[in-house]
């Protein structure tokens, strides 16, 4: 049988997908800045995934600086629909904002500043796929709300389980008969931090 390569971690850091200046620059950014962004390689899962389901409208939970809406929103423009992004800080949103009229992504994107936790109740249509990556500890009480607007068969997926905030969370969604849930832990290089755990989930 074969083995596995020599230093996987070099090895999977050379096959991480291009980027252009802004997601390099934003990259550069998150480091020097402390902001805890998702990276290219799960930012590209995301868009995998996102695509897989034909997205037409995702729900993100904590913005940032738009790097992962970067990534909602390239799959998204392919079936012309919308990303709804909730970000609580304010100056987060608006560079955001700026950064995705950079992208030429702004049309796809709605951010909205606000707590994710008063949002979510007031939300009333429905979304194809739910990305979460606000505090942890607020996981479990964000997942009733994702619960009641995801459609069936779709999919959640939620960043940094690795995290003992995310217990809770990961317990509940584990137990919930409403959710087929798959927990990975790995090493996702540039991801914050680069070994961490993500869930992805489909709602039965
Ligand atoms: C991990 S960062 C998001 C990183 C971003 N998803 C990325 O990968 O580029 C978390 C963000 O969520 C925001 N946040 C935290 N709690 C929130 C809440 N309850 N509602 C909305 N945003 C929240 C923070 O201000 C922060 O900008």
């Amino acid at each position: 049988m074969s083995e596995i390569v020599a230093h996987p971690e070099d090895y999977f850091k050379q096959l991480l997908p291009p980027r252009d200046d802004l997601m390099r620059q934003l990259e550069a950014q998150a480091e020097h800045e402390d902001i805890p962004i998702i990276g290219p390689l799960v930012g590209q899962l995301l868009y995998v995934l996102a695509v897989a389901v034909q997205a037409r409208r995702i729900l993100e939970l904590g913005t940032a600086t738009g790097y992962s809406t970067i990534f909602l929103a390239q799959a998204c423009r392919r079936f012309d629909g919308q990303v709804i992004s909730l970000e609580l800080d304010s100056d987060m949103a608006a560079q955001a904002r700026s950064n995705l009229q950079q992208a030429g992504l702004r049309q796809w994107v709605n951010v909205r500043e606000g707590d994710a936790l008063e949002i979510l109740p007031q939300l009333q249509t429905s979304f194809d796929f739910i990305f979460m990556d606000i505090e942890k500890a607020d996981y479990a009480k964000a997942l009733p709300h994702c619960g009641r607007l995801l459609k069936t068969g779709r999919m959640l997926v939620a960043d940094n389980t690795g995290f003992a905030d995310a217990d809770r969370f990961n317990r509940k969604i584990h137990a919930d008969s409403d959710w087929s849930s798959a927990h990975l832990y790995g090493f996702w290089p540039q991801h914050s931090p680069n070994y961490d755990g993500l869930c992805i989930a489909v709602k039965s």
